[in-house]
């Protein structure tokens, strides 16, 4: 069983400023709430109870966010509004909440290695602050992916999902043992490969279970061009010395939204709003107008 979860949530978020000149991309909202919120959803409902953010600094709303806020508390306590005190009352989760700063955005691998005293001796999940899986975050994947961790005796089980040929470089892609599968040992990982020289189209989506090992392999993992650690270079390390790299596909349920770009951003704010249950009939009759003003322009 696995019970704790670092969530990176210390990137600079370049490719969405303006928007993330002073708020992190994690809090920007997806409908109703902001993408970490989902993404902390997830987690306890597949069983984490203690969660770790690596947060820098401009990164102090996600903290608010999880906080309790007396203020507010009482206000609504006052106006009698029951249904949005449960909405605001992080308490229900019934999870831990720890916080901790990457000083130097020096890469997802850099800013797992900020979890190492938190995870200690135990197997520990990270979970990319800006990724959420699934509408609404409905995922049971990091439950699948905690059982082969377990059952396969693996050093890592990271989610993958099916990605269009042709975007292969946009993604971090697996070499399966055997193709096919749900569940497969990978022998290789290659950060952004040309759509040639990439060996399947299954990317990295967002979810790892580690085992400890990972710390000594981050540490012995070179700075790229950009002078950051990459994850993706610690785990190839642990395919190199032979360990088991499992990987569990995602179902279609359980599509990825990688809110890292304005087009991710957009799309994903559009198809959480239709869905939303009160207002989500709405804005689709908005779209459908808006969509025929724009045809009968043309
Ligand atoms: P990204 O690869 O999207 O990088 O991070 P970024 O720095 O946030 O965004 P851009 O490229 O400047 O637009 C994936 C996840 O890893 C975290 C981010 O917060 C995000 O949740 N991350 C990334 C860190 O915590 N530290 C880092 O040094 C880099």
């Amino acid at each position: 069983m696995i019970q704790s979860a670092v969530v990176p949530v210390a990137g600079l978020g370049t490719r969405l400023l303006p928007a993330t000149k002073s708020q992190p991309k994690e809090m920007l909202p997806v409908a109703r709430k902001p993408i970490v919120q989902y993404v902390v959803e997830e987690l306890v409902s597949n069983g984490i109870q203690q969660v770790l953010f690596v947060t820098g600094r401009s990164k102090a709303s996600i903290e608010n966010h999880f906080d309790y806020d007396p203020e507010l508390f009482q206000a609504l306590t006052q106006a009698n509004k029951q249904e949005l005190l449960n909405d605001v009352d992080f308490a229900r989760l019934k999870a831990q909440f720890f916080y901790t700063r990457q000083r130097m955005q020096r890469g997802l691998g850099d800013a797992i290695l900020c979890g190492e005293n938190f995870a200690g001796e135990e197997p520990f999940l990270v979970a990319l602050g800006d990724s959420i899986l699934g509408l609404n975050a409905v995922s049971r994947a990091v439950s699948r992916m905690a059982d082969v961790f377990e059952a396969k005796r693996a050093s890592c089980v990271v989610a993958v999902e099916e990605v269009p040929r042709e975007e292969t470089s946009h993604y971090g892609i697996v070499q399966p043992e055997q193709g096919g599968d749900d569940v497969f040992r990978v022998l290789n990982l290659i950060e952004k490969p040309a759509p040639e020289q990439a060996p399947s189209n299954l990317a990295i989506a967002g979810r790892y279970i580690f085992s400890p090992v990972i710390f000594d392999m981050i540490r012995r993992v070179k700075p790229d061009k950009k002078g950051e650690i990459q994850l993706t270079d610690a785990m190839q390390l642990l395919c190199d010395e032979g360990r088991r790299v499992m990987a569990v596909k995602l179902t279609p349920e359980e599509k990825r939204y990688d809110i890292g770009n304005f087009p991710s951003y957009f799309e994903s704010f559009v198809e959480f709003a239709l869905a939303d249950p009160v207002y989500g009939a709405e804005f689709r009759r908005t779209l459908e107008r808006l969509l025929a003003k724009k045809s009968a322009a043309v």
